[in-house]
């Protein structure tokens, strides 16, 4: 959703500031600001609707040296996106300034009770009032921290929120309400950093503070202090953070959606090592084994939960759980779960898959997961996030910043992770056999290289971009492992390209889908060798007798398909339940070729966030 950035120090707090709105644009690009002080200690803010360059260039020149600032890239939701309601707001007095990332459940009664008083509002956003909020407190002689903690008691929603005020320049204070919207701070040399995610802070600092849902981060360029909702002080030494901050810049990519996909054959590495062991053949998760032998007998059903991407990765996880561990499985999109009181005990193992680890939709299933006292645990890329402080494991998927707004390299270390974790629950749960651990581990050694066979693939799918870019509408067409690849591969085509596509199951074709047949639609089969094969054959003749353009996925060396599909794209072979890692590579260069030849803004697709932080 919206990014955040702000900094204390001794640097002039412009140029940062704007460096690090670039790093989190991803999350929001309809409108951004910045706010500072200028030599007077006055309050400069400035705002521009459209993407940063809108602001940069308007600012250029005339930016006032300031050595402490807030900024902000933003994602609508309440108020349209125009130069009023882009961040930071101000109070009437131009006192305070806040940017904010969330919602302010109860934003209409409080900006009731000021107009009430005659006070004015600039916008529509729910974010005002905490500028309103925060002068009150203020007024009434409150030092700023205790004037943000009292705002956060009159407010409900879960959010983040920086705040500077005159009264105090070089000072931020920073707060996270609730599940959403993470904080961090990075620790500096006499200055001090604090972001809504690590990407913006990895050039200056590896040395981070995640701010716990409550807490209130006091940022000053000599240090920080954290206190939690009743004011008392909270000790927590920074973490220091693994991620190269080379690797969160684009390289000789022309996307990072590109990038990120090539870089799955080292994601699968990382993914896997330390954990996919060889002498004797076994898999260990290094994280510590979340869960105890005794339990995981014990165990009698497993719900996996997580959205969009994440979701379908959790459906090959189903996957599975059911074939190692021989446990009961189901998957939730986690915007569903609450509403239909899911049965849950101590013997239901949640799994939760996510990249940011702070989606809100994903959070709040696993609140509920925890208020009934289920284990849990999470496949999370981001270390420190709110999904890896609720579960009681958490399994990291190791990718490094995923910052193109579609995701590619996380689902594949998320899919792999989610094996890992199924396997050796399998054997917790003594129900893998030796034999079937010893062969998906020996499968798996080959994956890095296998999925770099794949990428060889990324010329033959520009060709069938170029073919087939015009085309409006899409049908991906799969069978057991394959069918969450054709909901991700119609996801992804969907997200970066506008093309409208749809995932089916492909025994669910005939159902409906194929009323929609013709040489106008185009249907992407995934028919990579494995025991639905022939079925998906018979479901692309289908499509073929009622003049459908055709392109599938074979697996290397099968000819069954040649003069039936027009596009026969054939892929690595791979023996092994990874194999729809291997199937997503080709589906996502077509997504992105595709998007190419339309001319699509890849890696920041219209509407999208990469975090989604609102329900
Ligand atoms: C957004 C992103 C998707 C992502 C989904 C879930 O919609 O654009 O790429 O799959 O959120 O995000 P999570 O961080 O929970 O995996």
């Amino acid at each position: 959703m919206c990014g955040i950035i702000g900094y204390s120090g001794e640097r002039p707090a412009g140029p940062i500031l704007l460096e690090g709105l670039g790093r989190l644009e991803y999350r929001g690009y309809d409108s951004a600001g910045i706010a500072l002080f200028d030599e007077q200690h006055r309050l400069y803010c400035a705002r521009a609707t459209g993407k940063l360059e809108q602001l940069t260039s308007r600012i250029e020149g005339v930016l006032p040296p300031a050595v402490a600032g807030i900024g902000h890239t933003r994602w609508a939701t309440h108020g349209r996106p125009s130069e009023a309601n882009a961040h930071p707001h101000l109070d009437p007095t131009g006192r305070v300034a806040v940017v904010h990332n969330g919602i302010i459940e109860n934003f209409a009664a409080l900006r009731e009770r000021f107009t009430a008083r005659g006070a004015s509002f600039a916008s529509e956003t729910d974010t005002e009032v905490l500028a309103h909020l925060v002068a009150e407190a203020l007024d009434e002689g409150a030092d700023l921290a205790e004037a943000l903690r009292v705002t956060l008691a009159e407010t409900e929603g879960a959010y983040s929120v920086v705040v500077i005020a005159t009264d105090d320049p070089g000072r931020l204070v920073a707060a996270r309400a609730g599940n959403a919207g993470g904080l961090v701070i990075g620790h500096g040399e006499g200055e001090q950093f604090v972001a809504s995610d690590l990407a913006a802070l990895l050039p200056y600092s590896r040395r981070v503070t995640f701010l716990n849902p409550g807490e209130i981060a006091d940022i000053r360029r000599e240090g920080v202090t954290l206190t939690d909702a009743d004011g008392a002080v909270v000790e927590r030494a920074p973490q220091l953070q693994p991620y190269d901050p080379v690797a969160a810049v684009k390289g000789r990519y022309r996307h990072f959606m590109l990038k990120e996909i090539h870089e799955q054959p080292d994601v699968a590495l990382d993914t896997m090592r330390g954990r996919y062991l060889q002498d004797p053949p076994r898999v260990e998760l290094d994280d510590g084994s979340p869960i105890a032998a005794a339990q995981a007998r014990e165990l009698q059903r497993a719900v996996l939960v997580g959205m969009g991407t994440s979701q379908y990765a959790a459906m090959i996880g189903r996957h599975y759980i059911e074939r190692f561990a021989r446990l009961p499985a189901e998957v939730d999109n986690a915007s569903e779960f609450g509403y239909r009181r899911p049965v849950l005990d101590p013997r239901t193992l949640v799994v939760s898959v996510a990249q940011s680890g702070e989606t809100v939709d994903t959070l709040l299933a696993m609140e509920e997961a925890r208020r009934e006292g289920c284990p849990q645990l999470t496949v999370c890329n981001t270390p420190g996030s709110q999904a890896t402080r609720i579960a009681d494991g958490v399994i990291h998927t190791r990718a490094g910043p995923e910052i193109a707004v579609a995701s590619t390299k996380t689902m594949t270390a998320s899919v792999i992770a989610l094996h890992a974790m199924a396997l050796h629950l399998g054997r917790l749960r003594g129900s893998l056999d030796p034999e079937v651990e010893c062969a998906e581990i020996e499968a798996a050694m080959r994956l890095p290289a296998v999925l770099g066979e794949a990428l060889l693939l990324e010329e033959r799918m520009a060709a069938v971009a170029r073919r087939y870019a015009q085309f409006e509408d899409f049908l991906f067409l799969g069978r057991g492992l394959s069918y969450p690849v054709a909901l991700e591969g119609a996801l992804k085509l969907k997200e970066v390209s506008y093309i409208h596509a749809e995932g089916y199951a492909a025994g669910e074709m005939k159902h409906g889908p194929i009323a929609l047949i013709d040489e106008r639609l185009a249907t992407l089969a995934i028919a990579t060798r494995d025991e639905v094969r022939d079925k998906m054959r018979s479901n692309i003749e289908q499509v073929k007798a009622r003049r459908g353009p055709v392109i599938a996925l074979v697996s290397e060396g099968d000819d069954s398909l040649d003069g039936i599909a027009d596009e026969v794209i054939a892929v690595p072979a791979f023996e092994g339940a990874l194999a729809p890692v291997v199937a997503l590579v080709p589906l996502q260069l077509l997504a992105y070729h595709i998007a190419l030849e339309r001319g699509a803004d890849i890696d920041q697709p219209r509407n999208l966030a990469k975090t989604v932080t609102v329900e």
